[in-house]
């Protein structure tokens, strides 16, 4: 067994320099991430479209249009229509028909769209389109003719007004970093990104509460918080592109979700726009409010499927002095488990991030990210874990990291692992867990799973996966342990007809046994619609749709994502 090494436990993770997941050289994914919010000359955060376009050109992934024969018989009763317009994406992961009742876009639309917003911010540039058009993963593509950027709530009103009045199909896009096929459009329907509506409106020091535009990148609005002594209670690999619209929309749960928990606790009140234009002001900035239902968490999760959120109010936790961050290596995934229950009972309350990752992905990580180096080098073991405490008294934290380490080690959970010396370590070791996705993009085809099962039976479901496709495909798992969160991804040269039969509906069929959720994080978008009933019943899912229905009656707001198709028709 490796001697221990703890070379130094201090660091601070959150005053790094930014890494950046950098352009995809050598496959077609919309990779380009960034950490680092770059700017642009206007001095905003420049985001994807640069970026994006030499990978979206480059795609190699199979985005296949199909015109003719519907597959799925619910589809099939859900649109009745002459001009059968149907596209599927990924070897036929998600197969959809147009609605006929959409409009298609005329040049009055456009005329109207450049008085509201004026010329520039009504975008009909085909290399724009292009990125706008495909999602991070290049699994699933549109063919949007129309991206608008609009300023203001109140031209994000007259947009959507404008919209429903001519039934013209909306996808609301922020970062597009999305892994379920929700930020793009699936046929033709017009992009509304919010990018521009960047501004922080205010910040109270005492409570801790950020009042800002949906637009603002997620990064830029940690650092913001950094000079203040804060820090946002959400972290993840996207967040140079991601916007907080769009992780309130997602419900993201990233990195220190099992320090501050979910969305729904920290979104104190947010600004959205409905399908008809009205503006609902729900931007309270109170921790206690308890006059009636809370319409805000209809918004947080869902999509974009209900409306547009324009301004949101977070609470934001104090950014601690003292953050520690050990690489760890384990036997197996039984002492992953136990090192997850040692380590709440021991570290408590300076726990920040419980991450894991099995040998596969490390592999991944080590082979396609540039510049990635295997902190515990001596070997390849089954399984790594990446254990990071926030606390206020650096002695205290670190001696308690160490007790535990040593600890953990003596009682045969940790086989071998290090600490983070300095800030640069602490990054290169949150860029081997973090840059898998990008490794598995850079790979090939990946079929994405992002699962919450309980702890115990987690890893048993990457084991079963692989007895199932042998030597057909790689199968790895990652993910956010300390919150019972998978990710279960099957990488493939190219997407595969006969390969996706193998996984789905097992990968369902297995969580919902376990009363798991097939969406921990990542939302259901195109990807899972047709799939929500293996984690919701069918009396949960049709009130969702009346909901759809009551907010969104023309359904004109992010068609074809989150409900099944057949309830939408229904509802
Ligand atoms: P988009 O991808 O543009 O959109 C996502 C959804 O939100 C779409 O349905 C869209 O229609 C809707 N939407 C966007 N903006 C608005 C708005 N203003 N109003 C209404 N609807 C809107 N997710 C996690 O939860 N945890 C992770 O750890 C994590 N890590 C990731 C790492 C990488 C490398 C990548 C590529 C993705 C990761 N994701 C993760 C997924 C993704 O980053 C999150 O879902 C994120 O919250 C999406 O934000 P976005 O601004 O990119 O939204
Ligand atoms: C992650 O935790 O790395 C993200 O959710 C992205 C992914 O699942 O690939
Ligand atoms: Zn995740």
């Amino acid at each position: 067994m490796e001697k221990w090494r703890i070379i130094s436990s201090r660091l601070l993770r959150h005053s790094s320099p930014r890494m950046m997941i950098g352009t995809s050289q050598n496959h077609g994914f919309g990779g380009s991430i960034q950490r680092s919010g770059s700017k642009d000359k206007f001095g905003k955060a420049e985001r994807y479209f640069e970026h994006g376009k030499q990978n979206v050109e480059t795609c190699s992934h199979p985005l296949r249009d199909s015109v003719g024969n519907l597959q799925i018989f619910l589809a099939r009763n859900l649109y009745k229509t002459c001009r059968i317009h149907c596209r599927s994406f990924a070897s036929g992961a998600a197969r959809v028909q147009r609605n006929p009742s959409f409009s298609t876009i005329n040049s009055n639309d456009i005329a109207f769209f450049k008085e509201v917003l004026g010329e520039k911010n009504v975008i009909q540039d085909e290399d724009r389109l292009l990125t706008a058009n495909a999602d991070w993963m290049g699994k699933y593509k549109g063919s949007s003719k129309l991206l608008l950027q609009p300023r203001s709530t109140e031209e994000v009103s007259q947009i959507l007004k404008y919209c429903n009045s001519r039934h013209l199909a909306v996808v609301p896009q922020g970062g597009n970093t999305g892994l379920v096929g929700g930020s793009v459009p699936v046929f033709d329907e017009v992009i509304v990104n919010v990018g521009s509506m960047n501004n922080i409106m205010s910040f109270d020091k005492v409570s801790g509460i950020l009042v800002c535009e949906a637009g603002c990148i997620l990064e830029n609005l940690d650092s913001f918080l950094g000079n203040q002594g804060f820090l946002m209670p959400l972290d993840l690999g996207a967040k140079g592109s991601c916007q907080i619209g769009g992780n309130i929309s997602t419900n993201a749960g990233g990195l220190h979700f099992v320090r501050y928990g979910s969305l729904h606790g920290n979104v104190l009140g947010l600004e959205a726009v409905l399908a008809n234009g009205t503006v609902l002001d729900m931007l309270g900035t109170l921790r206690k409010d308890n006059t009636g239902y809370d319409l805000k968490q209809l918004f947080i999760g869902s999509e974009g499927s209900l409306g547009i959120v324009t301004k949101i109010s977070i609470l934001t936790p104090p950014k601690l002095s003292s953050v520690n961050l050990a690489f760890l290596a384990c036997k197996d995934y039984f002492c992953c488990q136990k090192l997850l229950m040692e380590a709440r009972r021991k570290l408590g309350e300076v726990l920040s991030a419980f991450e894991f990752l099995d040998n596969q992905s490390m592999d991944l990580a080590l082979t396609h990210l540039e510049g990635v180096r295997n902190p515990l080098p001596t070997s390849m073991y089954d399984f790594y874990v990446l254990i990071e405490t926030m606390g206020t008294d650096e002695s205290y934290n670190k001696e308690k990291l160490e007790a535990f380490l040593l600890r953990s080690m003596e009682g045969g959970l940790i086989l071998d692992g290090v600490v983070a010396q300095d800030i640069n370590q602490a990054s290169s070791f949150w860029r081997i867990r973090e840059g898998v996705p990008e490794a598995l993009a850079r790979a090939g085809a990946v079929y994405k799973y992002d699962l919450s099962l309980p702890v115990e039976d987690m890893y048993g479901l990457v084991e079963e996966m692989r007895l199932r496709l042998d030597q057909s495909a790689k199968v790895v798992g990652y993910g956010h342990l300390g919150d019972g969160n998978l990710h279960l991804n099957v990488s493939v040269p190219d997407y595969d007809d006969a390969i996706l039969a193998q996984i789905e509906p097992f990968v369902y069929e297995w969580t919902s046994k376990r009363r798991g959720s097939i969406s921990a994080e990542h939302g259901i978008g195109l990807m899972k619609a047709n799939k929500i009933h293996y984690s919701k019943s069918p009396e949960t899912v049709q009130l969702m749709a009346s909901i759809k229905k009551l907010l969104d009656p023309n359904g004109i707001l992010n068609p074809y994502k989150v409900l099944p198709h057949y309830v939408v028709s229904q509802a």
